[in-house]
């Protein structure tokens, strides 16, 4: 929970589908200018790294405006095979008008799709919106098929002070003025003002390992960059 921002998991649940519904507009163009356009390669090499080729049916949870999706895109080579998932309907719009794939409403505790049906998970930056981890990987292992792959990215708060220190610098006091002189938007800067609360908040890595051992899934690893990019691997058995 975030102090002063709700107090409960339905008053969170809201606060996040207000606030990403507000700052979709503006969601990539931040992304592009905030990271330097890296964004996009590391998401691309993250998704081939954990085992991403042509031809495999996949799902995107957390798809948002489609960054993973887009990358997805382009290794898989066939839209009618790429499937994204987010419970909020401004995200999903942008997604919709930019990107050729199917995109439902649906949120990863409760994914609105068959046993087994996809080779290959994946979430990009959300794992900090969910309220019970376990339900959203057991979740994971229903939808995949045995053998399918899982690849969740997700900032980490970073060990070393100053690595904390530089990035609070950037993500905490840079990057929500900076957001509001690219877009014009309020929406877009408390939308990163949020981003920054809810990395010095997030998930350990060793929560997230040990909630994807018990669901079932194996082989799992972690890849960390930079000391604060964090890209989370698994099989399901
Ligand atoms: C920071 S954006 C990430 C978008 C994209 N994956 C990316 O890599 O940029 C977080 C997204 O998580 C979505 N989200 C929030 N709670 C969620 C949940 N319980 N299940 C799935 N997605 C959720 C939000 O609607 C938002 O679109």
């Amino acid at each position: 929970m975030i102090e002063g921002r709700y107090e409960t998991e339905t008053g969170k649940r809201q606060f996040v589908r207000d606030l990403f519904n507000r700052g979709a507009r503006h969601y990539d163009r931040i992304g592009t200018v905030g990271f330097l356009g890296t964004g996009s390669l590391y998401r691309r090499l993250a998704l081939q790294r954990a085992g991403l080729v042509k031809g495999m049916r996949v799902l995107d949870v957390a798809c948002g405006t489609g960054a993973v999706t887009r990358e997805i895109s382009k290794i898989v080579a066939d839209p009618t095979l790429v499937w994204g998932a987010d419970p909020t309907p401004g995200m999903l719009a942008v997604a919709h008008k930019g990107l050729e794939a199917q995109f439902v409403q649906g949120r990863a505790e409760e994914l609105p799709f068959e046993n087994g049906v996809f080779d290959f998970l994946s979430m990009g930056y959300a794992l900090r919106h969910v309220a019970d981890l376990s339900v959203a990987f057991r979740e994971y292992r229903r939808v995949l098929r045995p053998g399918g792959r899982l690849l969740l990215l997700e900032i980490t708060r970073p060990e070393r002070a100053w690595v904390r220190f530089l990035a609070w610098m950037y993500f905490g006091i840079a990057l929500p003025p900076l957001s509001f002189l690219i877009t014009g938007s309020r929406d877009a800067s408390e939308m990163m003002s949020y981003y920054w609360e809810t990395i010095d908040a997030c998930v350990p890595p060793h929560t997230i390992l040990g909630a994807l051992e018990q669901s079932g899934f194996k082989q799992i690893h972690r890849r960390v960059e930079l000391g604060i990019f964090s890209a989370y691997g698994a099989v399901r058995d």
